[in-house]
């Protein structure tokens, strides 16, 4: 039975618009979660579908900007998942984290630290490298740079899957920013005003989502044969896509 620990890595923790909303209050997005404004269970729900039909061994998984793990602690408990690493670097979603694993059959292990420098911490080969919302953070030649390391990292029928923002094609950020509002303002549920504003100046500073194709191009750039969009959730603002 599993008691995981959280253990502070020394790699430098970025502390800027991309992560201060979730360091400083991380309540806010676990509302976000629990109204479902993100389709977290829709993409989630997917996830394991992929991990039963693609992973039939037992494996390792890796959870890069885990947040409080709240779905994929569930989702691992319905596959053959044995051995779960968590990075993150907000402290106050880790502890979340953690307790979801305890008392699960899952080995589990937590670090807060930039996933950029997540092959210092994990062992390699990895079974699965899962990124949920939080790879759009990083400029385009930094994802490639992220995606050759995953790539590397991964044994040789390991997958990486992630779960992003998209542009449409001949959107630019300020276009994307403008769609997500309304989105927003139409669907979201369950946040203050307040909460709102912070949210919405997060999404405008810090998010920046590649086109579908142009995600693919990224897993094939970085030598993945397989790059393929494989869920495309209700409101069109986010895809998840399969890498191996
Ligand atoms: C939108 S949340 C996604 C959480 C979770 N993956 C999910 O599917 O709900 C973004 C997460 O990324 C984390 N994060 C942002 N930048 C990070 C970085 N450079 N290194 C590690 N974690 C980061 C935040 O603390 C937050 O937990």
């Amino acid at each position: 039975m599993s008691h995981p620990q959280i253990n502070d890595t020394d790699h430098a923790i970025p502390t800027d618009i991309s992560t201060e909303i979730f360091i400083s209050n991380w309540m806010i997005y676990r509302k976000i979660i629990e109204n479902n404004n993100m389709s977290h269970r829709e993409g989630y729900d997917k996830l394991r579908d992929i991990l039963i039909k693609e992973m039939r061994r037992p494996f390792s998984f890796v959870d890069l900007a885990c947040g409080d793990a709240y779905y994929s602690s569930k989702v691992l408990q319905q596959t053959r998942a044995t051995e779960y690493i968590g990075i993150d670097v907000s402290e106050q979603a880790l502890t979340l984290a953690r307790k979801e694993f305890a008392g699960t059959d899952i080995e589990a292990r937590f670090e807060r630290a930039d996933f950029i420098n997540f092959e210092r911490i994990t062992p390699a080969p990895v079974d699965v490298i899962w990124i949920g919302f939080s790879l759009h953070h990083l400029d385009t030649p930094d994802k490639l740079q992220f995606m050759h390391k995953a790539k590397k990292a991964l044994s040789s029928d390991g997958i990486l899957i992630i779960y992003e923002p998209i542009l449409l094609e001949g959107e630019d950020r300020s276009m994307y920013f403008k769609r997500f509002k309304q989105t927003f303002d139409t669907h979201w549920r369950g946040l203050t005003k307040e909460e709102g504003e912070s949210l919405l100046e997060h999404v405008r500073e810090s998010e920046k989502p590649e086109t579908a194709k142009g995600w693919i191009k990224l897993g094939k750039d970085a030598g993945f044969s397989v790059a393929e969009e494989v869920f495309s959730e209700k409101t069109g603002l986010y895809e998840l896509f399969k890498f191996k």
